[in-house]
């Protein structure tokens, strides 16, 4: 590692000379402001963990900060109360937004597109410092398969290879070109390192046990885009790998992230997670927590006084250079960041103006209509001017639309589904619904009534925005009772109903799956949810977002990919009454909607497909080509997907891999060529000894729309 990577390096290096042992630990520990408000009165937390203000004085980073004269106070106290005076670092969770809420990340994922992901990152990026953040702990990067697990929503889903295009996406968003210039900029910190997606039935913070083949494979490679793509930080996650917690494991640290992954920056634990290396049963004391972290490598102590109480303890001659190492990637983070020659970095630039806060809420409109996933439609989107159309359900004229990591969004200044179809030429009755109440009989009197009246009712359905996220694991991932009970009693007195879900998951929907004429998967859309909500009903946004999560049938299937294994013993369309193969007797295997899925109001054909030639040695590369056409009369976009299946390998590979995808859009009547590029990287794997590289033989292509119907096209083959 170099020792100073940036500006003033001479002084950084007589710096970090002066420093006693005391402020060097200081630096690789991240509090909460809790901790210096209050006029420097000690209170709660410092008092039960035992620190004086001294201690506090030499504390390196800050998490959570709300405002930027908050983050200035404490920024000025601090240096004035500090020895050597090196700024403080502010970290906050910028998940989806600061105050101008994007949709949630599973969201904005359905748009394939790196480019939205790119933009949502850099404006939030701008308001997030205008509040004095530093460093932005996103993009998560966890390899999902278990809707369960609340914090999907959090997540690019469940395909390794497209969440690594959108981490990557993710971080040059955040970070721009140049931080210490770029103001409006934000060091990434990508998490959660690693496997915590895996948690056992869905259940957060549960064990995890997974292979190595299938971490390298799976879990590994967005992380590896994030690292590759100049990420500042990495967070540990709380999960165990093979039967140790990862902030103090040390294979999982030394060898797989700073050695496979050749990561150089900053490691920080996750929230307490190296105090827990306690409760998890592998460390006696705060001590032997310490201990274990700082051993396998962690820098930075996230909330917790292990380091603090105990670090000055374990250091010793012996690991002295690894305290030093840790100490100066802090250091170095502040440099890159500007922070010793600015520590008010973006507290100088002026609050936002009007225009720009429009220009923020513009952004986050289009990119939930480019989000938002239009799942089924019988025709019957969109609406048409002048249709008399009821609105009704728990969601109608909710504002809970924000999701889970909003926590600096309000609530108050979201647009409704009901305000945003307000403004739109049809005859909308609401049946209103207060945020608390459930579903009550009266309600459903009320709804009835209502809908024998109308043309067409849309049922808004789905989770409040803290069902999904940290902590919200469910075993039921369907519809509440009550909500199944609403779209059923509703659509037996109107038949065309529309049912809109907000969720932070996939859902369960096989029940209310043919009762809907139509179906619109609204995610938590953002602030301006409504209004993208409205525009994709009246047909004024075509939708074209595609699922990154498969929608299971039924929660029995979980955890579930769509890059499913063969097995020994396949289910084949035609082997129905077939007992000993793998299979559900009472369920098909296949999901309600598989990743890759999701409706246009345009119609897309794929014809005059080719390949450039059926064989290629490892210097070559193979050319799929196709001619997409839009069939119909509406100009409309799709993600065109190219899938991959290594049909004989030294491990078992899955059925389909999605191996590129390109998102287009086409005039009415209108077609474009298309052309995707195989080389031999797309058709490595990880073997069994962890190396990665392809093996000579065949492998089965598919082109299409999702990743079931996508269609096959014929073979390649890699020879030698
Ligand atoms: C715990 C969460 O797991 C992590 O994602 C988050 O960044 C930290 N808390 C800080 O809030």
């Amino acid at each position: 590692m170099e020792r100073f990577s940036n500006m003033k390096q001479v002084d950084l290096v007589a710096l970090f000379n002066e420093m006693t042992l005391d402020e060097k630990i200081g630096q690789l520990v991240q509090l909460t402001p809790d901790f210096f408000e209050q006029g420097g009165e000690i209170t709660g937390p410092v008092k039960e963990w035992e620190l004086d203000s001294e201690q506090l004085s030499r504390v390196g980073s800050i998490l959570g900060t709300q405002k930027a004269s908050q983050v200035y106070n404490i920024q000025k106290e601090y240096l004035e109360q500090s020895r050597l005076k090196i700024p403080l670092l502010f970290m906050a969770d910028i998940i989806h937004g600061y105050e101008t809420i994007f949709p949630i990340p599973l969201a904005m994922a359905s748009s394939f597109d790196e480019a939205i992901i790119k933009e949502a990152a850099r404006l939030s990026a701008h308001e997030g410092t205008n509040a004095g953040i530093h460093v932005t702990f996103s993009p998560n990067a966890d390899y999902v398969k278990d809707a369960r697990w609340g914090r999907v929503m959090e997540t690019n889903g469940e395909d390794p290879i497209l969440s690594a295009a959108l981490t990557r996406a993710f971080i040059e968003g955040y970070q721009g070109t140049d931080l210490a210039k770029d103001k409006n900029s934000l060091a990434a910190c990508v998490k959660h390192f690693i496997g915590y997606g895996a948690a056992q039935a869905g259940r957060d913070y549960n064990t995890v046990d997974i292979s190595d083949i299938e971490m390298y494979q799976n879990y590994l490679p967005a992380f590896k885009a994030a690292i590759d793509a100049g990420v500042k930080l990495v967070m540990t996650s709380f999960n165990t790998i093979q039967g140790i917690p990862v902030s103090g494991n040390k294979r999982v640290i030394q060898k797989t992230l700073r050695q496979d992954l050749n990561f150089e920056g900053v490691l920080i634990s996750d929230w307490a997670s190296i105090a827990e290396l306690v409760p998890h049963g592998v460390a006696k004391d705060g001590y032997e927590s310490a201990e274990l972290a700082f051993d396998a490598g962690v820098d930075i102590d996230m909330m917790s006084d292990s380091y603090l109480s105990h670090l000055n303890l374990i250091v010793n001659a012996e690991n002295l250079d690894k305290l030093n190492e840790s100490v100066l990637r802090v250091l170095n983070l502040k440099n890159a960041l500007g922070l010793f020659e600015d520590p008010y970095r973006g507290l100088e630039k002026d609050s936002l103006d009007k225009k720009t806060i429009d220009g923020l809420r513009d952004s986050t409109r289009k990119i939930a209509e480019r989000s938002i996933v239009l799942l089924k439609n019988d025709g019957i989107l969109p609406l048409k001017n002048g249709q008399n159309v009821g609105l009704i359900g728990p969601k109608a004229t909710s504002q809970d639309i924000l999701g889970a990591w909003s926590w600096m969004g309000q609530n108050d200044k979201a647009i409704s589904l009901a305000d945003g179809l307000a403004s739109k030429s049809i005859n909308l009755s609401t049946l209103d619904f207060s945020e608390n109440e459930n579903i009550t009989d009266e309600y459903i009197e009320k709804a009835k009534k209502l809908a024998k009246e109308l043309d067409i009712v849309i049922i808004a359905v789905g989770e409040k925005s803290d069902e999904s996220g940290e902590g919200s694991s469910l075993v039921n991932i369907e519809l509440s009772r009550k909500q199944d009970r609403l779209i059923q009693e509703i659509s037996k007195i109107n038949a065309k109903t529309i049912v809109i879900v907000f969720s932070g998951r996939p859902l369960a929907l096989s029940n209310i799956n043919e009762e809907a004429r139509a179906i619109i998967q609204a995610w938590f859309p953002g602030s301006e949810g409504g209004n993208a909500l409205a525009n994709i009903l009246m047909g004024d946004a075509n939708p074209q977002a595609k699922l990154p999560m498969s929608f299971p049938r039924s929660v029995g299937q979980l955890p579930n990919t769509y890059a499913q294994m063969s097995t020994g013993r396949p289910k084949k369309n035609d082997n129905k009454n077939e007992k000993y193969i793998s299979q559900y007797l009472d369920e098909l295997n296949t999901p309600l909607y598989p990743f890759g899925h999701g409706l246009s109001y345009s119609e897309f054909t794929l014809e005059h497909i080719t390949l450039s030639k059926e064989t290629m040695t490892r210097a070559e590369a193979i050319t799929v080509g196709a001619d997409l056409k839009n069939i119909s009369h509406i100009k409309g976009s799709t993600v065109v997907q190219l899938y991959l299946q290594d049909v004989v390998a030294q491990v078992t590979r899955p059925m389909r891999e999605l191996k590129k995808w390109s998102v287009e859009t086409v005039n009415a009547k209108d077609e474009k060529e298309i052309e995707f590029i195989i080389t031999e990287e797309d058709l490595a794997y990880v073997h069994s000894d962890l190396t990665q590289r392809a093996d000579v033989g065949e492998f089965k292509l598919y082109l299409g729309f999702d990743s079931q119907s996508a269609m096959y096209i014929g073979s390649i083959h890699l020879t030698d």
